[in-house]
């Protein structure tokens, strides 16, 4: 069933005009108007703006239905169905051109004339629908930020939005109809030769195409900008090409901003390698005079107990090859290095007879000996090292479980260097002469902390001691006693 339509009748021979709206109403439309002449109808279809016009093409008065027809149209959307009794070619081309809905030739039969309206009904609401997804879809092209071209399949344009004429140059008027190279050139920006723009490979194999590397787009009047492309093609309902879209956009204020970015980068870095240097050199100047001091402390123990010459840069090179196996940083290593260089600077209060003694000490010797790691932190904590160097000599003597001196710390409790320094002065201690003993040899003094792994020792400095002797074959370096 057709839909129920408001219908306006034009015919001048009013038997026929009633006999027709006998038949609409029959089918259940409504009668929104009637009119004999051509100045009523337009009239008439203004005021009452009807779904649909009978129009019969000969009227009464100057006007014919063509003419009518043409008024409406220029005024409103109605979709017309000419009624006509006969027709000449020239008629017939003039009625053609008001883009009518249908043609009833007079007399016609109902069927006749409910085919002509439900076809017209249709055509038309079919028309207003594509009408409008025509308006959306040309809005959203003009509303949207990023330049669009398009193309037909020889690559003519037809439309250009406002954004890519503004970037281009051209106005939409002056470019549809013209090859899409002539309005969009673009040469590589470097070496400024023409590049093919990606509609060609879009419309020869019917892909979304990108443009690997950015362009330059020779605009209208011979600007250069850097854009960014990408062309997809347009295929219709039946799987056919129809054209192409060419999307770009001006990348200039992004390529300011990157630039931007870039140079205050640079000179932060050239500021932080500035910086960098001077600290550098305060430090070497600083290491410089603290070497001197750290010198001086060494040699003034080893002046009196000779037996132990060379042990405290002995115990500072193993202690510094187990941090280096463990992967302690290496901005760490120098607190390692002075501290076993000045570990038993505290020995400097012990009485030298003590220290030479070629037989065990008794109970309270050792008490006296035991008094050099805090001897060494009093004369230590009064210089101003970058790092607890003072603290880590202090400690020096305390054990993994506890079990040490002079404090008697565990764990972490005690400094990581100082469990280091800890294990390569027991190993350096047992592999060399002392005045109550002759050398026992690396292996004795490896055994010594493997038997206590776990307990005295911190197991992974005990594994990592293992392999810078084992793995990495490390020898301590002969010094000369002095006598
Ligand atoms: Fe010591
Ligand atoms: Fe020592």
């Amino acid at each position: 069933m057709v839909e129920k339509a408001r219908i306006m009748v034009v015919e001048d021979e009013a038997v026929i005009s009633l006999e027709i709206q006998e038949r609409l109403t029959k089918m259940g439309h409504s009668i929104c108007g009637t009119a004999a002449s051509g100045e009523e109808a337009v009239a008439i279809a203004t005021a009452k703006r009807p779904d649909l016009i009978l129009m019969d093409v000969q009227l009464r008065g100057d006007q014919d239905g063509v003419d009518t027809a043409q008024q409406i149209r220029d005024q409103i959307e109605i979709p017309v169905i000419y009624l006509t009794a006969f027709a000449d070619d020239r008629t017939v081309e003039r009625a053609r051109l008001t883009e009518p809905f249908g043609y009833l030739i007079k007399p016609f039969s109902e069927k006749e004339l409910y085919a002509a309206i439900e076809t017209a009904l249709y055509k038309h609401s079919m028309e207003a629908k594509l009408r409008e997804s025509e308006r959306r879809y040309a809005a959203t092209v003009r509303c949207i930020a990023d330049c669009v071209i398009v193309t037909d399949t020889e690559m003519n344009i037809t439309l250009m939005n406002p954004a890519a004429q503004g970037v281009t140059g051209w106005g939409q008027a002056e470019a549809v109809g013209k090859k899409v190279d002539e309005v969009f050139k673009i040469v590589d920006e470097k070496e400024l030769t023409p590049v093919e723009s990606p509609l060609v490979e879009t419309i020869r194999r019917r892909v979304v195409t990108n443009l690997a590397t950015p362009v330059l787009l020779i605009t209208k009047n011979g600007e250069k900008i850097p854009v960014e492309d990408s062309a997809a093609p347009m295929i219709d309902d039946r799987g056919e090409l129809t054209g192409a879209v060419l999307v770009f956009r001006d990348i200039t204020e992004r390529r300011n901003a990157e630039a931007a970015i870039k140079t205050a980068f640079d000179s932060l870095e050239e500021r932080v390698q500035e910086q960098t240097a001077e600290l550098r050199t305060s430090f070497e100047k600083l290491g410089r005079a603290m070497e001197g001091t750290i010198q001086a402390l060494a040699t003034m123990v080893e002046a009196r107990d000779r037996y132990t010459a060379g042990h405290q840069v002995r115990v500072a090179d193993l202690a510094c090859s187990i941090a280096r196996q463990m992967g302690v940083i290496e901005s760490r290593l120098p607190i390692i290095r002075i501290a076993g260089l000045i570990h038993d600077v505290g020995k400097v209060c012990v009485p030298t007879e003590i220290l030479n003694k070629p037989a065990p000490l008794s109970q309270i010797e050792f008490e006296i000996v035991k008094q050099h790691p805090k001897a060494a932190f009093d004369v230590l904590e009064k210089i101003e090292f970058p790092w607890p160097v003072a603290e880590i000599v202090l400690q020096h003597h305390e054990r993994y479980d506890g079990s040490g001196y002079p404090s008697g710390l565990r764990g972490d409790q005690i400094f990581l260097e100082a469990r280091i320094l800890g294990v390569a002065d027991v190993v350096e201690a047992m592999s060399s002469h002392r005045p109550y003993r002759a050398a026992l040899g690396i292996e004795r003094g490896l055994e010594e902390i493997i038997k206590g792994r776990g307990t005295q020792y911190d197991p992974d400095v005990v594994d990592a001691c293992v392999r810078v002797f084992r793995e990495e074959g490390f020898k301590f370096k002969e010094v000369q006693v002095s006598t």
